[in-house]
């Protein structure tokens, strides 16, 4: 790519996110899944907890980075253990999708000092796909507090999503860690099966151009 190419833009940008999202567009909407199971580590070894979430997915407005276009989704998900209302876990993120070349990104924190940058790739008419992140790597990765890096240092965050023939979405997530003082590195996996409370809001241009 020559210096003059990284300041190109696309030509064509189409208004309207939720036509554009490939794989993604399953994901769009507001979401609640009351039978995800979360295997954490505790002093004792590991933990099995069921919990309930309610996940938003808005579509953003389409987003350039020089020749590159993104459609993407905002993204907030909030768990609780089952008929709690105190946060369990949350995340907050983004989800974008390259059509020019079948890239996905998933780039989230969450509020223990972590922030996730993880990529895959897939067909815009794909039911499943996986995104992972590698520590360490400077394309994607996972970067830590110095709390967790001593004592909880995450290595490797995959995630598989798949959309269901019912409308709904599950995901399996495999969350790799270095535990100190322990031998063998801990998954730390979380899955869940989300159903539609309410359709997605279109993005502002989109809503704009009606
Ligand atoms: C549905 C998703 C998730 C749930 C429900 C969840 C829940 C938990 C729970 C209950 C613990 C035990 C310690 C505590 O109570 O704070 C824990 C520990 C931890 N989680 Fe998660 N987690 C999820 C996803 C993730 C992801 C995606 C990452 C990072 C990429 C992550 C990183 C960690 C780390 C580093 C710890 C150890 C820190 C500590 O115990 O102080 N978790 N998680």
């Amino acid at each position: 790519m020559s210096h003059a190419d990284i300041y190109t833009r696309p030509a064509d940008i189409d208004a309207d996110t939720l036509a554009n999202l490939g794989p993604l567009r399953a994901l769009a909407g507001v979401w609640r899944g009351v039978g995800g199971v979360d295997l954490n580590p505790g002093p004792e070894g590991a933990r099995t907890s069921p919990f309930e979430e309610t996940v938003e997915l808005q579509p953003i407005d389409p987003q350039t980075n020089g020749p590159q276009l993104f459609y993407g989704l905002r993204y907030h998900s909030h768990m609780t253990k089952p008929g709690e209302i105190g946060t369990y876990h949350g995340q907050l993120g983004y989800w974008l999708w390259e059509p020019a070349t079948g890239l996905i990104i998933h780039s989230f924190t969450i509020p223990r000092g972590q922030v996730v940058l993880a990529e895959g790739r897939a067909a815009a008419d794909a039911t499943t796909f996986e995104v992972k992140a590698t520590r360490g790597t400077t394309r994607d990765g996972i970067c830590s507090t110095g709390f967790l890096e001593a004592a909880f240092r995450t290595d490797e965050f995959h995630m598989t999503v798949t959309a269901n023939p019912d409308g709904g979405w599950s995901y399996f997530q495999d969350t790799v860690m270095q535990i100190r003082d322990r031998a063998e590195p801990f998954h730390h996996t979380d899955r869940n099966t989300l159903s539609l409370v309410s359709p997605p809001t279109p993005n502002p241009l989109a809503r704009g151009a009606r």
